[in-house]
């Protein structure tokens, strides 16, 4: 089967009182209908952004894309690529997800993600070379 990486970001409407919550139910939702679709991928979200990479079938990933961009949780939608891929990157991860926070923020600004120079804000490399090395860490 011919593979797809779909890589976006968007500007996120979660407000903080209610961030933690939302992202879990995003999270668990995500993860169900990836299961069933065969996506794989991660999520990068922060205060002000998200950045996602998903990766699967051609139809499914425009069918998941779809649904995606039609959540009320963000807005302004960027694709930063889409392109034929030969193997995962992400493999094993219904979804994947790193929040910026105490944690992680120092990992983030390595990669120059700063509220200033936020998610939506950045170049296609930065966000897949951060993506990748937080999903190879214990979350
Ligand atoms: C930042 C963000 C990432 C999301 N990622 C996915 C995803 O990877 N897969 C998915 O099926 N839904 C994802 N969703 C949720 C969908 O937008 C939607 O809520 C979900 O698919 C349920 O669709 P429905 O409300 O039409 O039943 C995401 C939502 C947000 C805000």
């Amino acid at each position: 089967m011919s593979l797809i990486r779909l890589v976006y970001a968007s500007e996120s409407r979660l407000v903080d009182a209610n961030r933690r919550a939302e992202l879990d139910r995003i999270l668990t939702s995500a993860r169900r209908f990836n299961d069933q679709n065969d996506i794989t991928g991660f999520l990068l979200a922060t205060e002000k952004a998200f950045a996602q990479v998903l990766e699967g079938s051609r139809d499914n990933v425009a069918e998941t894309y779809g649904r995606i961009v039609m959540d009320p949780r963000h807005t302004a939608f960027r694709v930063l690529s889409e392109e034929p891929i030969v193997a995962r990157s992400f493999a094993g991860w219904a979804m994947g997800i790193a929040e910026r926070d105490e944690t992680t923020s120092f990992i983030f600004g390595l990669y120059g993600v700063t509220p200033e120079a936020d998610l939506h804000a950045q170049p296609l490399e930065i966000l897949i070379d951060l993506a990748g090395e937080l999903a190879g860490r214990p979350i």
